[in-house]
């Protein structure tokens, strides 16, 4: 079992307001299982996520995150869940602006404490497997985003409309 969440559910207070961004949920997220998550915008998907991903404490109800209770856990523990046990892949990214694609990539690694020549040669391999070597040094503005938009456009788009 890689998380489970038994009546959790997410409150928010703002002023004398309380906000229920996530109502009392029970899941179960097995090994090897690809879950989607779906629902109308506010119905709480990023909470659910949030609290999966060690971001946030549930208000109630009780998570296990590999096998570790999150409710008992303090910020710092719970850092260290994320860093060595969960990956997101954000949509906007969020890679460090300063830092070159490389530097990105190894950040992590160096943050776990392994060794910079072993942490350099994953990074390489890494990059490799994604086609990234020849950028390696450039920063993240430098990269592309990924859209494709650099796609050629079907020929009824390319031709004047007048
Ligand atoms: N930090 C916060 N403070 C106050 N209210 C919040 C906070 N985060 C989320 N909420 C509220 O909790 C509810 C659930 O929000 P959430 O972002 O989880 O929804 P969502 O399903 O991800 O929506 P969307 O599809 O628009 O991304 C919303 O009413 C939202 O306004
Ligand atoms: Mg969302």
């Amino acid at each position: 079992m890689i998380a489970e969440l038994k009546g959790v559910g997410k409150d928010y207070r703002t002023g004398d307001q309380t906000i229920v961004a996530l109502q009392p949920t029970n899941l179960i997220l097995n090994e090897g299982e690809l879950l989607l998550i779906i629902g109308p915008s506010g119905s709480g998907k990023t909470t659910l996520l949030s609290l999966l991903g060690c971001v946030i404490y549930p208000s109630y109800g009780d998570l296990w995150v590999d096998g570790q209770h999150v409710n008992k856990l303090s910020e710092k523990a719970l850092a260290r869940l994320r860093l060595n046990t969960i990956g997101f892949v954000f949509q906007n990214f969020n890679l460090l602006a300063p830092l070159t694609a490389e530097d990105n990539v190894m950040m992590p690694l160096q943050l776990q404490g392994i060794r910079t020549a072993e942490a350099r040669d994953r990074t390489e391999q890494a990059l490799k497997t994604v086609g990234m070597t020849d950028r390696r040094r450039n920063l993240p503005k430098q990269l592309s985003g990924g859209s494709n938009n650099e796609l050629p456009l079907p020929a009824p788009l390319l031709q004047n409309p007048n």
